[in-house]
């Protein structure tokens, strides 16, 4: 008996306990993915983990999002083949720590508008593990946990910087 109860309640917390630690990001809050809006200091004092997500909003149809390298952030070019994000309320999951860009893809947007997003992604110290084991009598979440991989990232090359153990601040370029 008390212990199907406690089984129910250790389903629910497995279920919810990565959303509940997951953060979801609007980028540029209220404004949303738009031009003529200082992405670098909405990101500013924001740290953002591993397991969080992105979530960009935008008319459909105005504007777009690629996630570029830092070569295409600078020079606002997107890679021929890679397909933008188009939806106009696109969810990017934040799956490798590292450095992330992204930009809008659409006319001088990115160039002229400043439309660009470039974040540092920290691994998470709340790595959601897929199948936690609940027989430890004290569970802890800070426990070391392979990171799953999440969302549309994970067909994208691997990030070329390795995440880093003392993570470096700034944007040094
Ligand atoms: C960045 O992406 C471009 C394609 O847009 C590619 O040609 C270039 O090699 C990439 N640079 C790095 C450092 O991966």
């Amino acid at each position: 008996m008390a212990s199907s109860q406690l089984f129910i309640i250790f389903a629910i917390l497995a279920i919810s306990a990565p959303s509940i630690l997951a953060t979801n990001y609007v980028v540029g809050d209220g404004k949303g993915w738009t031009i003529n809006f200082d992405y670098q200091a909405w990101a500013r004092g924001k740290m953002f983990y591993v397991g969080d997500n992105l979530v960009f909003n935008y008319p459909k149809g105005v504007h777009n999002v690629f996630k570029v390298n830092g070569t295409g952030f600078q020079q606002c070019s997107a890679p021929l083949d890679s397909v933008p994000l188009t939806s106009g309320h696109d969810v990017i999951s934040l799956a490798t720590s590292g450095r992330k860009w992204y930009i809008c893809g659409v006319a001088q947007h990115c160039a002229m508008g400043g439309q660009k997003l470039l974040i540092t992604v920290f691994p998470s110290s709340f790595a959601p593990s897929p199948s936690p084991t609940w027989e430890s009598s004290n569970p802890s979440w800070s426990a070391p946990a392979p990171s799953p991989t999440w969302g549309k990232e994970a067909k994208g090359k691997p990030s070329s910087l390795a995440p880093a153990p003392s993570p470096t601040w700034g944007y040094t370029g």
